[in-house]
């Protein structure tokens, strides 16, 4: 059933020209990238959904706000107004900023992890799982079994299984548990937001076995957007009450900004306790690896931009228009029969590639197969969430099967409009239609060790 586009609580006053390219030109670019998405010039690309992650539209406010930004290398100004609009909105008593997510992660990891040592996680991030294992641990998802299912239309899929974890826990003893992390929303599960109540028992079984207790918190506003719409008594509540409130369960955070903050660059590491001795453990590594404790790898006017965009990110409009959008193009897809992890997610559309199709197995890539014929249609780029980004085991170096073979459309934040929206559904719906002709996928035929998918050579299977 079409559902009404929410409209843009904004006008546009700087615009960026696009190019389309034509047929024959997208399938000799995409070829000359050795089918690797990521290989591609962003400008030979005519819609960009490769990533949600620093691809956003900052405000006039976070420009004018890249004016004042204060380039002081110790003590900006700039660092002490991020340090204040975090300390409100997240309440906790110590903040790092950081150049991006990972950054965090490989500032925080090493200090709770290491060889022998398990994170469990509702679903890790690829460079999340990278930084557990490049701390020498190994990382378990426990995500809830319902969210393996992309057809099964429940509130909160992103959820921990409780028991999973629990039992978990015991398999491996509890003095091997490093860390339990909760991916807010659950990006690999399809952008799946998880619920308060889910949030509340990860922290009593954490308290239980005296576990640190940490949210990778990228795409905190939309998952407590969803708690808002979908979870008793909190439809009453501001965006800012139900966050401060997700926090108050964990004791610390690893956040990519370049998301839910709608900021180009940029990330934070929060922990509740401003005693806790991690604190000066993080500050160390910061100072190795980012730079000093005040600006964390960033320019001062980013700190300037990020204290803003921590704001704007929350703003009920704002989430309201962004999962509107997002909510437009599934009604399209319901409409046409295509398949995706549904009831859609936050930050873009996860289009069920297995389904599309069902006669190209996992270490094909049926992922990369979708990504790859949007591309040639459309000159739309996406990215593959599935066996090809999983990648293979550390230890037997075999391809691992993922749960789910996706082609992810992420949705930047304020920058396509309705009718992009509507050249998306109408690429999606013209591969599914031509989905039987296409017969083979791809194999890899270079590889780096880890986080493959980056950087990758493919071929098609003949
Ligand atoms: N955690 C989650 C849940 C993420 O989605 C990402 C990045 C990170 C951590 C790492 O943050 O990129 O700032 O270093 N996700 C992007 C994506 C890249 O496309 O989903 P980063």
């Amino acid at each position: 059933m079409a559902i009404k586009y929410v409209p843009e609580p904004f006008r546009i006053k700087s615009v960026e020209p696009l190019k389309m390219l034509t047929r024959e030109e997208r399938e000799s670019k995409i070829r000359e990238a050795r089918y690797n998405l990521f290989n591609l010039r962003g400008e030979d690309c005519y819609i960009d959904l490769l990533t949600d992650s620093g691809t956003n539209a900052m405000s006039q406010e976070q420009w004018a706000g890249i004016m004042r930004g204060d380039e002081a290398y110790a003590g900006a100004s700039s660092y002490f107004k991020l340090i204040e609009a975090a300390g409100d909105i997240f309440k906790y008593g110590f903040f790092q900023p950081v150049h991006q997510g990972r950054a965090g992660e490989k500032v925080l990891f090493p200090i709770l992890l290491g060889p022998g040592k398990f994170a469990i996680s509702n679903m890790f991030f690829d460079t999340t799982r990278a930084h557990v294992e490049l701390a020498g641990a190994r990382a378990i998802d426990c995500v809830i079994e319902e969210a393996k299912d992309p057809s099964r239309r429940i509130p909160f899929k992103g959820n921990m299984d409780i028991e999973k974890l629990e039992r978990t826990i015991t398999e491996r003893g509890p003095e091997n548990i490093g860390l339990v992390v909760m991916t807010v929303t659950n990006n690999s599960a399809g952008g799946q937001p998880v619920s308060m109540k889910n949030i509340k028992e990860t922290a009593e079984v954490c308290r239980r076995y005296q576990l640190p207790f940490s949210i990778d918190a990228a795409r905190f506003a939309e998952n407590a957007f969803f708690i808002r719409r979908d979870e008793p008594g909190y439809s009453t509540k501001s965006i800012k009450e139900i966050v401060g409130e997700m926090f108050s369960h964990a004791d610390m955070f690893t956040m990519s900004a370049k998301k839910d903050a709608i900021v180009n660059m940029g990330g934070l590491i929060g922990i509740k306790d401003a005693e806790n001795p991690i604190v000066l453990k993080v500050k160390a590594n910061c100072i190795s690896f980012e730079g000093f404790t005040s600006y964390g790898g960033l320019a001062g006017r980013d700190l300037e931009a990020l204290a803003i965009g921590l704001y704007e990110g929350i703003d009920l409009d704002q989430l309201s228009y962004r999962i509107g959008q997002v909510e437009y193009l599934a009604a399209k897809l319901d409409d046409a029969g295509v398949a995706y992890q549904s009831p859609v997610g936050g930050h873009g559309v996860f289009v069920d590639a297995a389904a599309m199709f069902p006669h190209i197995p996992y270490n094909e890539y049926p992922g990369q197969v979708l990504g790859v014929e949007l591309y040639k249609e459309a000159g739309i780029r996406t990215s593959e969430i599935g066996s090809y980004m999983l990648g293979n085991d550390p230890d037997t170096k075999k391809q691992l099967k993922a749960d789910f073979e996706f082609s992810r459309l992420a949705i930047p934040r304020r920058v396509y409009t309705q009718a992009h929206f509507d050249i998306m559904a109408e690429a999606i719906i013209a591969v599914k239609g031509r989905a039987a002709s296409i017969k083979r996928g791809y194999r890899v035929i270079w590889e780096p060790p880890i986080l493959r998918h980056f950087q990758a050579h493919l071929e098609p299977i003949e």
